[in-house]
């Protein structure tokens, strides 16, 4: 197998606490994948990210199909060498993308036919597509081409889109097992906001032989409410001998409920995208960094934190970069909140091993929820 998921323990909330064995280093979970869409990490260069702790990182299959291209790829000997990243890759297949491209786009049964932003040149994503360019890229984990829509459309056309996911799904692991490349492969499920359909693709999916599951579909414009319950319902459905990612979810609080559901891996660009806006995650809140309460403050950004902003930066220092639009503001909060993640994760980890998630979710939730301002 090209990965395997090793489950330690399960908290009585549901919680659960595993190591996820890839070709390229064992991790454990719940884990959080920093988001390099383009073989680059927005602000941050592969040792700053390395150095928060981060050894799974996601990047993109559309994006890197249109620049640089498969054959730089396999120039290069693939995603890790070109980009000097030590830990394992995650790639993204593509099917979120497709699904937000201009009106000229055809999707069909095949796949899906665009022209490159780029340099308006043809192109075509479909499952077996997909499949070739993550293995020119050769992450450790590829994810099947899916099928995404808006969270509010019917239950007839999100039937009809669930199906297509399931299909393509099938034609994704057949083409897989054409060039065995010792790559792990993930199924999708899908269905909406719809409980009966979320049922269906995770009994449809898990009759097929993936390494894993992701659940797909959210965080596109349904509730908070819509996105709890569709989890549960989700990974109630899927095997607890493989690890369950839940795709571009979320914020901390979103993390702390996703773990008590049961799911294990998480990518998100909150971290970096908060720190552009200014804003730092600490275990006590949210820190807008341009208020000016923080002007003439000499203390870290966060005096638990022990990333390399924190240990040597002051509040004041980090308020004047970002006041004065400093790419380097960005990228010092960047490092902290990368760095935040996976201390949050190491903590839920370590209650869930505990067995006092319980209580360690009140604690955070109650701590972190509000923003200080
Ligand atoms: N990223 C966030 N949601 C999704 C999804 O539903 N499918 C894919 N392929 N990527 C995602
Ligand atoms: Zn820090």
């Amino acid at each position: 197998m090209a990965v395997r998921f090793e489950l330690v323990t399960t908290d009585p909330t549901g919680a659960r606490a595993g190591v996820l064995h890839t070709r390229r280093g064992s991790f454990p979970t719940p884990m959080f994948m920093p988001v390099a869409t383009h073989a680059a990490f927005r602000h941050l260069g592969t040792e700053e990210v390395w150095e928060t702790g981060s050894r799974i990182l996601l990047a993109n299959t559309y994006h890197l199909m249109l620049r640089p291209g498969a054959d730089v790829f396999r120039k290069f000997g693939g995603i890790h060498p070109f980009m000097q990243w030590d830990g394992a890759i995650l790639t993204d297949s593509g099917g979120f993308q497709i699904f937000s491209l201009p009106e000229d786009r055809l999707i069909t049964e095949k796949g899906a036919q665009f022209r490159s932003f780029y340099d308006n040149s043809r192109q075509m994503l479909s499952p077996e597509t997909s499949i070739a360019m993550q293995q020119a890229i050769n992450s450790e984990i590829m994810m099947v081409l899916d099928v995404c829509i808006d969270s509010r459309t019917d239950e007839a056309g999100t039937r009809e889109a669930m199906e297509r996911t399931h299909r393509w799904a099938v034609r994704s692991l057949a083409a897989k097992d054409k060039v065995p490349t010792g790559q792990a492969l993930f199924g999708i499920v899908q269905g909406g906001v719809h409980p009966r359909l979320r049922d269906e693709s995770a009994a449809f999916l898990t009759q097929l032989p993936f390494d894993g599951f992701a659940i797909g579909g959210l965080a596109v414009g349904e509730t908070k409410e819509e996105r709890e319950t569709m989890t549960v319902r989700a990974t109630a459905s899927l095997p607890t001998d493989k690890p369950r990612y839940l795709m571009g979810v979320g914020t901390p609080t979103d993390l702390l409920e996703a773990v008590m559901r049961g799911v294990d891996m998480f990518d998100c660009i909150i971290p970096t995208k908060m720190a552009q806006q200014g804003y730092a995650y600490t275990f006590e809140g949210l820190v807008r960094i341009t208020r000016m309460v923080y002007r003439l403050d000499d203390a870290p950004l966060d005096a638990a934190c022990d990333c390399l902003v924190c240990k040597r930066y002051t509040r004041g220092y980090l308020q004047h970069l970002m006041r004065g639009k400093h790419h380097l503001g960005s990228r010092m909060l960047s490092i902290h909140n990368v760095r935040h993640y996976q201390k949050l994760m190491g903590k839920l980890r370590e209650a869930i091993l505990q067995g006092s998630y319980a209580q360690t979710y009140r604690e955070l939730k109650a701590a972190i929820a509000p923003p200080k301002d």
